[in-house]
């Protein structure tokens, strides 16, 4: 008899690195094994566990759309030990790979809908890979907003991409940096990422939105877009809390009853408001 241990992780090779911030980096990967390549598939939303070799596991999203089949793309800011090793990583070398974990953005429930994205800081990589998948099926949805801002011009994740986006039909991006936070060639807004998608003027009919960054951007968004029309139930997040097994085992990521590795990360304002204030 086979036991299969769902701790292992995949031996992933690494394929490409990237600095995003002086604190970001994305990453490419891609099974060692030929035919777990062939086999793999996600869904956008969905999270992976990644273990640096000696320093342990962390969460992050898989940042890359569902369509691209080569690779899978992960992006992290160095924080503590995991990332810390994760920072050192070059081509060639081997990490692991636990998952796809998680629920995931409805897109098929989106399809005709109106699509806004509000992200702030290192709250892009999860975003970026529902903007790839509905770009890639742009028939599917309607217009499409993308509000992003960061701290800095220097802080801005992905940022060689918002002009890509802004290039496809019906698609508006507006990127913001904090006041002070310019640089002189800066041609974007500088305001708070609520005050900006406010003065924005986005139409909320036949909307869904999806919000993702810092707490208390999350905060003073959540006004801005009830302002604007648009129901609890058409309000995404996806939530970070602190994870350890992934698979609803260890009772590490609990809001109450609901095990946010199984259940979320993915969830709307309107079941958010559910759940015990501890998340
Ligand atoms: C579903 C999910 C998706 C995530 N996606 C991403 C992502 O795409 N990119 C990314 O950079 N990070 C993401 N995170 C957060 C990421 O998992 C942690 O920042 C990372 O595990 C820190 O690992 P570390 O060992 O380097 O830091 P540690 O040494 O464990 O901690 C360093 C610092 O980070 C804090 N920290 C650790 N984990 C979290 C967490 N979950 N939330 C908030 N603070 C934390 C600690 O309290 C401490 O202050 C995600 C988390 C979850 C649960
Ligand atoms: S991370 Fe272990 S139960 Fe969710």
């Amino acid at each position: 008899m086979s036991l299969t241990n769902i701790y292992q992780p995949d031996l992933m090779e690494v394929l490409d690195v990237r600095q995003q911030t002086a604190d970001v980096k994305s990453v490419r990967i891609r099974f060692r094994d030929e035919a777990k390549a062939e086999q793999f598939s996600f869904r956008v939303g969905q999270f992976g566990i990644f273990s640096a070799f000696g320093a342990g596991e962390s969460t992050f999203n898989i940042c890359s759309s569902s369509n691209w089949k080569d690779f899978i793309e992960f992006c992290f800011r160095r924080t503590g030990k995991v990332t810390d090793a994760l920072w050192g990583i070059d081509n060639n070398d081997t990490i692991g790979f636990r998952g796809p974990y998680g629920n995931s953005y409805p897109m098929e429930k989106w399809k005709g809908k109106n699509l806004i994205f509000v992200g702030g800081g290192i709250a892009m990589p999860p975003i970026r890979c529902a903007i790839w998948y509905a770009l890639e099926n742009r028939r599917d949805y309607g217009q499409i907003t993308i509000v992003y801002g960061a701290r800095t011009v220097g802080d801005l994740v992905y940022r060689n991409e918002l002009d890509r986006w802004a290039e496809y039909d019906r698609v508006r991006v507006v990127r913001c940096v904090d006041p002070g936070g310019e640089t002189p060639d800066w041609q974007g807004e500088v305001g708070f990422v609520p005050a900006v998608l406010e003065k924005a003027e986005v139409s909320a009919e036949d909307a869904v939105a999806l919000v993702i960054g810092p707490p208390v951007m999350i905060k003073f968004t959540l006004p801005v877009l009830a302002k604007m029309g648009l129901a609890d139930r058409d309000i995404y997040t996806s939530l970070e809390n602190r994870m350890k097994c992934g698979v609803g085992k260890c009772g590490r990521c609990n809001c109450g009853p609901v095990y946010v590795c199984k259940e979320g990360p993915v969830f709307t304002l309107e079941q958010m408001k559910q759940l015990p204030n501890d998340f």
